[in-house]
């Protein structure tokens, strides 16, 4: 098969490409940097041609003018995550949101969510006339393995990530090469409330540990905290510019893991031009479907699994509100519930869930004696295991449910104490 021939034949403008989309058909698009921007500018130039197009994604970062009301009967936007970016359109009611554990995902393209058409975005090809999903392997891969067209954005800027990566050019229904950077955000530096939780984070986790961390400053926090360890182990849905940092300094190496020695395992990542580099045909990266990376049951084979995310709320029996605020839809579940139970399979495992103790300058504690109205659980108190908050770590797993709310009425801000301590007498009729 001559593979240059195929990709040549294949080769077409964005405007032409995007006139494959039918009215009616469901799109999916890649994962925050990896969703293809320029596929998208073309799908807004056309999208008066459109009637009843859905686009879903678990992430909206690059492009976001299809959240626009004015436009939902063209091109109607169905999340998998609710990110900053969708937050007002979900909200309001002009967006959807699906809920789903994240490595469940891929099973929508079959039943349910049957998908029509895959928009990815890939690196260029190698002497194979293989391409790389790069830094958004997650479930676009299984998308445009079951979808009939599928629309590839080849961008030089992606790098050519190993792993259960690839797509061959023969599978392309058609190809668009533009050369454009990938979104690549700074990593936030983290506050005074993140790095105490970093530190209290940091002492739960021994020399040869293997890690999952969500994304954002309290992860990065963690990080720095874990400069003199040794031999950490990474089995992740996504990793940022912290991961970098340490295997770079000898911290993580891999060596003691027992499920992919010497393999850093992932299924997207978000970061700087400087992890992008890292993961360019670098055979210490190995990214995944998201099927492989986020399953509990392959993740939990990882012994001495520690998982780290973050959540918005925590009530006294140890439910997690981790995606609303209230009523309102603020993020998703991602791969929050996929590690918490991986890490309960996991020999030696620990699941840790963080948050700063108050939010909105110290006026509310999150840590509260009924979660709010409306709110949803994210992680049921039968699966939580370890909260931290800046004030220290609260373990709940196989406690009472007395002795959980004392033990996180100890890691609240000392200021809600009192109120959460009159809230435990009256719900358990007893002393604190
Ligand atoms: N009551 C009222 N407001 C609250 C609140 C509460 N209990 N908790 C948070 N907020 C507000 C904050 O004040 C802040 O508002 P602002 O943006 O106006 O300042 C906002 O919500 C964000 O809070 P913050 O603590 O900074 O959240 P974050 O950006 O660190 O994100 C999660 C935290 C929980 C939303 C995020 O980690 C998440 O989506 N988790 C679930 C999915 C997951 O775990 N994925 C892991 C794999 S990547």
């Amino acid at each position: 098969m001559d593979w240059k021939k195929i990709y040549n034949e294949k080769l077409t403008t964005a405007d032409e490409a995007v006139k494959l989309i039918k009215s009616g058909n469901r799109v999916v698009t890649g994962l925050g940097a990896g969703e293809s921007p320029v596929l998208i500018d073309a799908m807004m130039k056309n999208h008066k041609a459109y009637k009843g197009v859905e686009i879903v994604n678990i992430l909206s970062l690059v492009k976001t003018e299809y959240l626009d009301p004015a436009i939902d009967e063209h091109l109607h936007y169905n999340a998998l995550f609710v990110s900053a970016k969708s937050r007002h359109a979900v909200n309001e009611g002009y967006a959807d949101y699906t809920p789903s554990f994240f490595y469940r995902m891929p099973q929508m393209w079959e039943k349910d969510l049957l998908v029509d058409v895959a928009v990815i975005q890939v690196s260029a090809p190698d002497r194979h006339g293989f391409c790389s999903y790069g830094i958004s392997v997650d479930y676009i891969k299984h998308a445009a393995e079951k979808a009939p067209i599928v629309l590839a954005h080849v961008n030089k800027s992606m790098p050519r990530a190993l792993g259960d990566a690839f797509i061959h050019v023969s599978h392309m229904t058609c190809i668009v090469e533009a050369d454009v950077p990938l979104l690549a955000p700074p990593p936030p530096a983290p506050n005074e409330a993140e790095l105490a939780i970093g530190k209290h984070c940091a002492s739960l986790i021994n020399d040869g540990d293997c890690l999952q961390l969500g994304f954002g400053t309290i992860p990065d926090a963690v990080l720095a905290f874990l400069k003199d360890h040794k031999d950490l182990g990474i089995h992740t849905e996504m990793f940022s510019d912290g991961v970098v940092d340490l295997v770079h300094a000898g911290v993580i190496t891999c060596a003691r893991k027992n499920l992919n020695p010497g393999k850093i395992i992932a299924t997207f990542l978000l970061g700087s031009q400087k992890l992008y580099d890292f993961v360019d045909d670098n055979p210490m990266v190995a990214m995944h479907p998201v099927t492989y990376t986020n399953d509990p049951y392959i993740a939990g084979q990882n012994d001495n699994l520690v998982t780290i995310n973050s959540c918005i709320q925590v009530d006294l029996l140890g439910q997690v509100a981790s995606e609303t605020i209230g009523m309102t839809q603020f993020s998703g579940v991602g791969g929050q519930v996929d590690f918490v139970r991986a890490s309960a399979i996991s020999k030696g495992g620990r699941a840790i869930l963080t948050m700063p103790s108050t939010t909105k300058s110290d006026t509310i504690s999150k840590i509260v004696p009924f979660l709010d109205e409306g709110a949803v659980v994210t992680t049921s108190r039968c699966d939580v295991h370890l909260i931290v908050t800046e004030y220290g770590i609260a373990d709940l797993r196989n406690k009472t449910c007395k002795d959980r709310a004392r033990t996180l009425i100890r890691i609240a801000h000392p200021k809600f104490r009192g109120e959460l301590t009159a809230a435990f007498k009256q719900r358990f009729n007893c002393e604190f």
